[in-house]
């Protein structure tokens, strides 16, 4: 069974165990089931259709409930609570970050340690913050174990998170903070180093990469580039009236 096919078994099983729970019960009788004209399609005529869509909602609140029960990669096992973000509806920029650590695992919120209280200053210091104008977000949404890097395969299943709330957030300019947010929505291996300090753009909208505050409190001297970065993101938004 492929990634796809276990995503939709598992969001088929979810809606019935709510639709249960909400005493639903269908009146329509049980169907016929065409197994046997299906298992003699061709194999390819089978495999090509691909998993039926089940409808998502998509809105904010949704996308945060399919992520709170997502199983769609191993760290959906290990996470107290999903993360996933927080900010206004149609925020200038969008920040994103690597994952949650464990003070976001337990409070569902994200960057709220050390890091998270850096980052607001930061923000705040080109006017900026999570309460008006700033929503924050992640690559994925459950933590790693032990704050590890997240593995390809699990950026890649918490990805249509992302894309879907960009789609509804569409911020005017985004933030990425660390090596593994620029590096996976630029799809490049160089480290943050060479990759911040310009603009991109990213599906149409500009992008700039910085150092992630934990790097920040690690190193002073990352401190000064930084707010260059921060300078270029506010010159930006100056630039298109916001
Ligand atoms: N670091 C991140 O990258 N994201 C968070 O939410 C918290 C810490």
């Amino acid at each position: 069974m492929g990634n796809d096919d276990r995503i939709y078994c598992y969001e088929a099983l979810s809606l019935m165990e709510d639709a249960l729970a909400d005493g639903y019960r269908s009146r329509s009788p049980v169907p016929e089931f065409a197994d046997q004209a299906e298992s003699a399609r061709a194999p390819e005529a089978r495999t090509t259709q691909g998993p039926a869509r089940i409808p998502q909602d998509d809105s904010l609140a949704g996308i945060a409930a399919e992520a709170a029960r997502c199983m769609a990669c191993r760290l959906g096992a290990g996470r107290k609570r999903s993360v996933p973000g927080q900010g206004p509806a149609r925020p200038l920029v969008m920040v994103i970050g690597e994952g949650p650590g464990s003070e976001e695992d337990k409070t569902g919120l994200p960057f709220v340690g050390p890091a998270g209280q850096l980052l607001d200053k930061m923000l705040s210091s080109i006017g900026l913050s999570r309460e008006l104008n700033c929503f924050i977000g992640n690559i994925v949404k459950c933590r790693p174990p032990m704050n590890r890097d997240p593995a390809p395969d699990e950026q890649a299943a918490c990805r249509p998170y992302l894309d879907r709330q960009l789609a509804l957030l569409r911020p005017k300019v985004i933030l990425a903070v660390g090596r593994i947010p620029a590096q996976s929505l630029l799809g490049v291996k160089d480290g943050i180093g060479r990759l911040r300090g310009r603009a991109y753009e990213f599906e149409g909208r500009p992008l700039v990469a910085t150092y992630h505050p934990s790097a920040l409190l690690r190193d002073e001297g990352l401190k000064r580039p930084a707010w260059e970065d921060l300078k270029l993101l506010r010159s930006l938004l100056d630039g298109l009236g916001a």
